[in-house]
């Protein structure tokens, strides 16, 4: 006779059993991921259906013509890559660079180093120009390095989460054209929540996540390429170095032919499409304007409040606010107090900001006046307890 052995901490034999999951109640106001809408969740609660169905492939399609539309782009290769924002990011690096590759990362934060990171695995020659953790880069900038590096990629973070810097935009597609190098961009913190034109602005590539401007929870990046990358994938000299994120392989399967390339997350592409449809029945400029409305009542009340505000308002970030920790303020028991009294995630500073700022976010379903109000009666009534 076969005995099995308990290897957790479930032993029906000694009658301990551990309780079904419950999750605490949270507002998750830091950098991501935000709270998801209520009826994405319900669309994530249906049962599965096959990953070929009828039904779950015209659901596809669905998802990329919303996908574009909230993009506002008409690349054919736009689709949700399964995984987190990191492999969407990941995607478009292992497509276009090929080894040997100069890749220009513009670095402001956090997440340009990653990108800087990834190119160099795939083999490029990386070159990297940096600004200080809260600034963006300018025209002139970026013209000096195009014209000095010559890469044949420019990697820029359009909102970069580490810093709540949304970097300027005018002008740098048609940098790119001229000095005849692929564009890409993250758009991770600024997908639904902050305005971004793909097609106008001439991105070759960009990638997002499902956790912040969307409100669903973390599982798909959204990616898209136009067709001078395409041109690009298609004259590589060797395959895609990355399997599982190889576009021409996924497009067999998103594109007409259907063919099995993996086994979709089907539930998340539920909610995905739940979650671009409530967006675009909002509308997506009526999204940019609340997210900025409700961005410009938190500045205004923290400011009110005597503390400072950690960028320009030239270039700050509807969807992510760096808020200065005040002399004296011991940063994490507050944040600390917010989450165990509270319910109410806010972010730390990482990197070189670890420990200086805090990061509040207000991103998709939480861009709201209640959570704008509700976190500065906190600061206002709570934060002098933290003053030392
Ligand atoms: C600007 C930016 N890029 C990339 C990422 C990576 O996304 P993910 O954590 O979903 O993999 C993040 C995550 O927050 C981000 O903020």
């Amino acid at each position: 006779m076969t005995t099995t052995q308990a290897f957790s901490s479930i032993d029906k034999a000694s009658g301990d059993t551990l309780s079904p999951i419950s999750v605490p109640d949270r507002l998750l106001l830091g950098p991501g991921p935000s709270n998801s809408h209520p009826n994405v969740l319900k669309a994530l609660a249906l049962q599965p259906v096959g990953h070929l169905d009828p039904f779950y492939i015209q659901l596809m399609a669905e998802v990329q013509d919303l996908l574009r539309t909230a993009w506002q782009t008409k690349n054919r290769l736009t689709l949700p890559m399964s995984g987190t924002g990191s492999a969407a990011m990941e995607a478009t690096i292992a497509n276009i660079v090929e080894p040997e590759d100069t890749v220009l990362v513009g670095i402001k934060g956090y997440f340009g180093h990653r990108l800087a990171d990834m190119a160099s695995r795939y083999k490029a020659n990386v070159k990297t120009i940096e600004k200080r953790w809260g600034e963006a880069f300018s025209l002139n900038e970026l013209e000096i390095a195009l014209k000095e590096i010559k890469p044949s990629v420019l990697a820029l973070v359009h909102a970069e989460t580490s810093t709540g810097v949304c970097q300027p935009m005018d002008g740098i597609g048609d940098l790119c054209r001229k000095y005849n190098c692929l564009l890409i961009l993250d758009t991770v913190t600024s997908l639904g929540g902050v305005p971004l034109l793909i097609d106008e602005w001439k991105i070759d590539l960009a990638y997002s996540c499902s956790q912040k401007g969307l409100s669903c929870p973390p599982g798909l990046g959204p990616f898209t390429m136009n067709e001078r990358a395409e041109e690009k994938l298609n004259n590589r000299q060797g395959k895609v170095p990355n399997w599982y994120l190889d576009v021409s392989l996924l497009n067999k399967y998103w594109g007409s032919d259907r063919v099995y390339h993996h086994t979709a997350p089907v539930n998340m592409n539920f909610g995905m499409r739940e979650a671009l449809r409530l967006l675009l029945e909002e509308g997506l400029e009526a999204s940019w304007n609340r997210h900025r409305s409700n961005a410009e009542a938190l500045w205004q009340g923290l400011e009110n409040l005597g503390l400072k505000l950690h960028v320009d308002a030239r270039f700050r970030l509807p969807t992510l606010t760096t808020v200065q920790i005040p002399e004296g303020v011991d940063g994490k028991a507050f944040s600390s107090h917010l989450l165990n009294n509270h319910g109410i995630e806010i972010g730390g500073g990482l990197g070189s900001l670890g420990g200086k700022v805090w990061r509040i976010g207000l991103m998709g379903y939480n861009s709201k006046m209640e959570n704008v109000n509700k976190i500065l009666e906190i600061f206002k009534t709570e934060l002098s307890k933290f003053q030392s």
